[in-house]
């Protein structure tokens, strides 16, 4: 049994955050739960930041297309708050769907065409949708003072930051490094989905991510000999991505022709056996 203390309606959320000093700091690190050391690191941060830390816990149906994992998503509430309780004090707000969602699908969507219509937004059409939407309606029933998010989701961490610019949420916006396996595989809960020689595969990921880098390094500037560097050491390997893609970090306008000074990301998507797995690199100008 934990001791954390559990929020799970919205009333309870929000008298919780009522009863809370007037301009303490309070840090959220949004979840979908099956919690790994990715998301611990995100709440070391947290309890760095503030005295106040909110882990939220909720499998957000509206980011899951009609034919990807929702149903099979991990889930083990009372594991992920074992694993928190040596974070206490902290507090987690675990929500069912049904009270984030009372009238079913939100009708009211948050949406940021130019930045959804790049990258993962392309396989997977109204993911950055359900993220925007369920990342306002917990920045409004938390009413964090900073958010934390993984930077191996730049894509979403991006998004993130211009929804809470575009509408002035007091927010600030906090990226956590990646954290990998010694194979260099980065953290997922999907991770699970891997059978080992499937996992020892998708180091390759990441190995072909650093190739990229490291010619960038050297001095190539040129977007399209970049991804092609990624997509031969993926294709050496017999994997086949989504994607690779060299975008603007900021903006994730996708790059074609010679780089500039601005910093750019370096990006791939590709199916592992059952694992649809993300990764990224930051190229540094
Ligand atoms: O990154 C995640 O786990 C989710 O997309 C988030 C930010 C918790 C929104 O559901």
């Amino acid at each position: 049994m934990s001791s954390i203390v559990c929020l799970e309606t919205l009333d309870a959320m929000m008298t919780y955050r009522d009863q809370l000093l007037p301009g303490q700091n309070v840090a959220l690190v949004p979840t979908m739960g099956s919690l790994h050391q990715g998301h611990l690191a995100l709440v070391e941060e947290a309890k760095r930041l503030a005295p106040e830390v909110i882990v939220s816990i909720f499998v957000n149906p509206l980011q899951f297309g009609p034919h990807e994992d929702f149903e099979k998503y991990p889930r083990d509430l009372a594991r992920d708050l074992r694993l928190l309780e040596s974070y206490r004090p902290l507090s987690v707000f675990a929500p069912s769907v049904s009270e984030m969602y009372p009238q079913g699908p939100s009708r009211t969507v948050i949406t940021l065409p130019s930045m959804t219509n790049v990258m993962c937004g392309l396989g997977r059409p109204g993911h950055f949708d359900g993220v925007a939407t369920v990342v306002c309606k917990l920045f409004n029933v938390v009413r964090p003072s900073v958010a934390l998010f993984g930077k191996k989701d730049a894509q979403q961490l991006a998004i993130i930051r211009q929804l809470t610019r575009d509408l002035n949420f007091p927010v600030e916006i906090v990226g956590v490094p990646t954290v990998r396996e010694p194979s260099g595989l980065a953290l997922s809960s999907r991770n699970q989905y891997l059978t080992p020689v499937e996992k020892d595969r998708a180091a390759f990921l990441y190995q072909a991510l650093l190739a990229g880098q490291k010619r960038f390094e050297g001095g190539e500037r040129n977007a399209e000999k970049l991804v092609e560097e990624v997509a031969d050491v993926l294709r050496e390997h017999s994997i086949e991505p989504e994607y690779v893609s060299l975008v603007d970090a900021n903006t994730l306008v996708p790059l074609e022709e010679e780089l500039g000074t601005s910093r750019a990301i370096l990006a791939l998507a590709a199916r592992i056996g059952k694992a649809r797995l993300i990764d990224n690199v930051v190229l540094e100008p």
